[in-house]
């Protein structure tokens, strides 16, 4: 459903942290793992390279600099911090949380945290609960994180799935500001359960617990039905930019910068065209980053930051799409008033 902002508190990003592990997997490497290309992959996917965590590394290895890097651009104490929310896949364990071991490892000593499973669309489904929390009045201050080590759930012998994801993250300050300053001006979130086969991990939850078997089949492993995400993905992307613009009263016009999902070039190229948007207006980062899951989003703001397209005031549209099925948009004005 759409929701626009009319809460005491306008939710506003003001700041992202990043970190990637420094491993780079390139296509050519692939090429001598499975039976690929690396012309096949660019011209598919756009993507060169990912970057890769150690195998003894979780999630938090990257979520703790990742969210002190944000405080510091921030100017924010971690004790400031009220909530912690990671949306991830991939956390370092069911329990305890991602957010926890966050909270913990960056001396957040106030802040409560969990973590919200939504695959591809956690950062935008993380950032609206955060928004929610604050225009409703019940935090101040939280660190909205995604991010997933993506390569813990890829079969590398698979070349269907190993050459679309990386691993990385990236969080975000969302504080509470005054109602009419910068911040979040609404989402739109949807979900179809009817395609959760298409992009599943069998062996991930109590579904199906892990065996011998499970492992001898390589359940524990991303499966996907290509195509149909594919086409689902580019159909649900433009969908809910349209709507959530048309509900705000909006067009592409007022769009100065959007960050997508990045899953596939041939999946935001159409999102953009549909919105009318020059390649200027388009944060792309998958040549380096790849599927990053739950840290697509913030790693793409990082480097709109870093390369001077994301401003104090810049329009943003968010839109991401992912197993769940799942999609959803997030209309927001960027930086602290
Ligand atoms: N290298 C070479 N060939 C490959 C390959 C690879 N890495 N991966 C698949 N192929 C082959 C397939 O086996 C298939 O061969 P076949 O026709 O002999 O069976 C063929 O390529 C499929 O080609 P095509 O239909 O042109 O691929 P595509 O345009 O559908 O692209 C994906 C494949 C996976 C890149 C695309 O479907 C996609 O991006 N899907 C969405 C993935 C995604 O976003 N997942 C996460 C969602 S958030």
């Amino acid at each position: 459903m759409p929701h626009t902002v009319r809460g005491r508190a306008r939710a506003q990003c003001v700041a992202v942290g990043t970190a990637l592990p420094e491993r780079r997997l390139t296509n050519a490497e692939l090429e001598r793992m499975v039976e690929t290309s690396d012309d096949w992959i660019v011209s598919r996917t756009g993507i060169r390279e990912r970057r890769i965590a150690p195998p003894d590394q979780g999630l938090s290895h990257l979520a703790i600099p990742a969210a002190r890097r944000c405080l510091d651009h921030a100017g924010v104490q971690p004790a400031e911090i009220d909530g912690i929310i990671v949306a991830t896949i991939t956390g370092d364990y069911v329990m305890p949380s991602t957010a926890n071991l966050v909270q913990h490892g960056i001396g957040a000593a106030n802040a409560w945290g969990f973590d919200l499973l939504n695959a591809c669309n956690g950062f935008v489904a993380a950032l609206s609960a955060a928004t929610a929390y604050i225009e409703s009045g019940h935090a101040r201050r939280i660190l909205v994180i995604g991010g997933d080590i993506m390569s813990s759930v890829v079969d590398y012998r698979d070349r269907n799935t190993c050459i679309l994801f990386g691993d990385g993250c990236g969080a975000v300050l969302v504080e509470a500001g005054s109602p009419d300053g910068h911040g979040v001006l609404g989402f739109e979130m949807h979900s179809d359960g009817g395609g959760g086969g298409d992009l599943i991990i069998p062996s991930s939850g109590s579904a199906m617990v892990a065996s011998a078997a499970v492992l001898e089949r390589g359940d524990q492993f991303v499966k996907q039905n290509g195509i149909v995400v594919f086409q689902q993905a580019i159909r649900r992307m433009a969908e809910v930019c349209d709507s959530l613009l048309t509900t705000l009263g909006l067009s592409g016009a007022d769009v100065d910068l959007l960050v997508p999902h990045q899953a596939n070039r041939r999946i935001i190229e159409p999102t953009a065209k549909r919105l009318g948007l020059s390649a200027d207006k388009v944060v792309i980062n998958i040549d380096r980053m790849a599927n990053t899951t739950g840290a697509t989003i913030p790693l793409a703001l990082a480097d709109a930051l870093a390369d001077g397209r994301l401003k104090s005031g810049s329009r943003v549209l968010l839109a991401a799409f992912g197993g769940g099925l799942t999609w959803g948009a997030c209309y927001l004005t960027w930086g602290r008033t």
